[in-house]
């Protein structure tokens, strides 16, 4: 037996000293039979048994998948806090290419260390996993959700999601405009996958005129197949400087909103799906500067999560519907805290999930 040398000391700092850490159980969990390794972070448990999804991803060191376990477990309680869920915030990721490595064994292995915590973290899909999966892990671990219908879940999220950042934008109008319809406004939508698709259905059911923009030409091909109005720029740069812009709609990576592209949209008003669209600590001020009225990433598309949580209760579209259309008031209330306190929306949401939490924390 050898000692174990070279600890992740940055982790260990960031986690029990620094101003992100404060989290409650970091698991590393090991299967070599199945050649599992994953990492399951608990940032809080104050509003309920922490709710996340399962990143599958090939992480360049276990050192970077413990700390992106860590980053995404914090940002799912601050999540959960505004979705108004009994929930706090988790997130596992299982290092590996999940075209490779995933097989029945290894999900099974993991649903058995998911199973070892008793229900403090509930799973889901994300990156890299998806309904089928959470299936076969739900076979060993009662606290999964995320599931196929045909197993009892509610499928596809992305529905919901499209559904909550569409309230998110019309709350956004109402703030800026004073009128929370969205006819003849025009919006562009960066990556029409998944949520964007759905997205685009919403706003050109409202009376909206849309410009779309995708890495995958058959996306696009896609959307304006069914929707000939819809108009197509080259790529995303292209996108935000459309002129006559009203609303710029991240919905593809993270770190949409940088350093280039903050100064060069056109836009008023940035509300989108994309998860993380803040590329670093400052931008949400250098938007704000411009006049710029940004919709917090997490609080709009929380309509996905607001799906997962209700299914763990039996799923009823209809619940979860008027719960996501809820994204609608919490998205004002957020704009009204962030001109109270003189700050932008993303620092005012993040102050109202940490008094939810606080309070939380105390009743419990
Ligand atoms: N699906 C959900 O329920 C859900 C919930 C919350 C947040 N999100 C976030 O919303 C975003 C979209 O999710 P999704 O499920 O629609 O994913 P998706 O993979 O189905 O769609 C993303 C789309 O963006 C496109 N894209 C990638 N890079 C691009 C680029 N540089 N420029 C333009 N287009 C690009 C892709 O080709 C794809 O069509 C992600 O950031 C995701 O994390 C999704």
């Amino acid at each position: 037996m050898t000692d174990v040398t070279g600890a992740p000391a940055d982790v260990l700092q960031t986690l029990f000293h620094s101003e992100q850490g404060g989290h409650e159980q970091v698991v590393l969990c090991q299967d070599r039979a199945s050649g599992l390794k994953a990492v399951i972070a608990l940032h809080s448990t104050a509003l309920g048994p922490a709710l996340g999804g399962t990143r599958f991803y090939p992480y360049a060191s276990e050192a970077e998948a413990v700390a992106d376990a860590l980053n995404l477990a914090r940002g799912m309680s601050y999540k959960n806090a505004m979705a108004g869920l009994d929930h706090g915030g988790g997130k596992a990721v299982i290092i590996g290419d999940p075209e490779r490595d995933k097989t029945e064994e290894l999900l099974l292995a993991y649903g058995r260390f998911v199973a070892s915590l008793g229900g403090r973290y509930v799973t889901a899909c994300d990156v890299g996993t998806y309904v089928a999966d959470m299936d076969v892990v739900a076979r060993e671990c009662r606290w999964t959700t995320g599931r196929s219908p045909e197993n009892g879940g509610a499928g596809d999220s992305s529905v919901l999601t499209a559904f909550g950042v569409y309230q998110g934008m019309r709350a956004c109008a109402q703030h800026l405009w004073g009128d929370p319809s969205l006819r003849g406004r025009t919006v562009g939508v960066a990556g029409v996958g998944k949520v964007g698709r759905h997205l685009v259905e919403h706003l050109l059911a409202e009376g909206a005129q849309i410009v779309i923009t995708d890495v995958r030409p058959e996306a696009v091909e896609r959307i304006v197949d069914e929707h000939p109005s819809v108009g197509v720029v080259a790529d995303t740069q292209r996108l935000i400087q459309v002129e006559g812009l009203d609303i710029y709609a991240p919905c593809a990576l993270g770190g949409a909103l940088d350093d280039v592209t903050v100064p060069a949209l056109t836009a008023r008003i940035v509300c989108g799906a994309a998860n993380n669209q803040l590329a670093h600590p400052g931008v949400e001020k250098d938007i704000a500067d411009r006049g710029i009225l940004y919709a917090p990433d997490y609080v709009v598309n929380a309509g996905g999560v607001i799906q997962v949580a209700d299914e763990l209760h039996g799923f009823d579209f209809d619940r979860c519907r008027a719960k996501a259309a809820k994204i609608y008031d919490t998205t004002l209330a957020i704009f009204a805290r962030a001109k109270t306190d003189g700050i932008p929306p993303a620092a005012a949401a993040d102050r109202i999930a940490e008094q939810r939490m606080a309070e939380g924390r105390g009743a419990r």
